[in-house]
């Protein structure tokens, strides 16, 4: 078991949930059940970051690029997500889990985008852990919806010019409010971002894994934090600097 020091956790860990169909095409499954083994790892993570005191864990779920997949599997995704919402609803109330959502929450179906609404405002005043979900998301235009944002309150007098600097800028994020994360997990083997997070990531310590997501457990989310607090961040300062020589 990974030793690690509660006192060094990310405040946010986010999450680029890969692999569940190269996990399912190994054992000779449909993807689906690949999908459906994902949320498993979904639940076990979940907690496991709860247990240990994180403050926000973001889970890419589904990126703005998914929806150009085969219709079933998006179809199959959406009812895995709104299921999920449903059944764990109760669970993460009793644990003071706070249920958030980035993305173009506008393109979910009708159902889905009701149940997540509706899970939100019941674990809207937990404040345990936020469980921040990324669907129909997409990093680029999250930054291009936040310089319409801008553009128009500008245009409506609301704000100056010499207010916009980085803090205000975060501000129309639709991370607003959440800090930055100080983790990035990617599992599966694949060596890149995939139009995730691409502002909030600048100095966020990456953690690259072979492990598929439906493998990924308690465990291996233990190896990620020892490896994580072994890193010296730097913030483009000398080591010295960092340690006070
Ligand atoms: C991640 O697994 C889940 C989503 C992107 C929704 P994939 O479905 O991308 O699995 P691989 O990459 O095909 O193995
Ligand atoms: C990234 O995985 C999106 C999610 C995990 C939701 P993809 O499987 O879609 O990424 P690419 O296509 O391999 O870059
Ligand atoms: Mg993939």
């Amino acid at each position: 078991m990974e030793e690690i020091d509660k006192e060094k956790l990310p405040r946010h860990i986010a999450i680029i949930m890969d692999g569940n169909g190269r996990w399912a095409k190994k054992k000779n499954l449909s993807r689906i059940s690949g999908h459906i083994k994902g949320v498993d790892a979904v639940r076990e993570v979940v907690t496991a970051c709860r247990d240990l005191g994180v403050g926000v864990l973001t889970l890419y779920a589904f990126s703005m690029e998914n929806w150009q997949r085969p219709k079933e599997e998006v179809e199959a995704l959406m009812e895995l997500l709104r299921d999920y919402l449903l059944k764990e609803c109760e669970e993460m109330v009793s644990n003071n889990i706070r249920l958030s959502a980035i993305g173009r929450l506008e393109d979910l179906p009708a159902n889905v985008r009701t149940t997540l609404e509706e899970v939100m405002k019941k674990t809207g005043s937990c404040n345990g852990m936020i469980l921040n979900l990324a669907l129909s998301y997409g990093g680029r235009s999250e930054i291009l919806h936040a310089v319409r944002e801008i553009l128009s309150d500008f245009k409506k007098g609301k704000i100056k010019e010499e207010e916009i600097d980085l803090p205000f800028f975060s501000r129309y994020l639709w991370t607003r409010g959440l800090p930055d994360p100080d983790l990035l997990i990617r599992t599966s083997g694949e060596f890149r971002i995939s139009n995730f997070l691409l502002y909030q990531i600048a100095y966020t310590e990456l953690y690259l894994t072979e492990t598929l997501w439906p493998d990924f457990n308690r465990e291996e989310l233990l190896k990620a934090l020892a490896d994580y607090q072994s890193r010296e961040r730097r913030f483009g300062l000398t080591s010295e600097q960092i340690n006070g020589l």
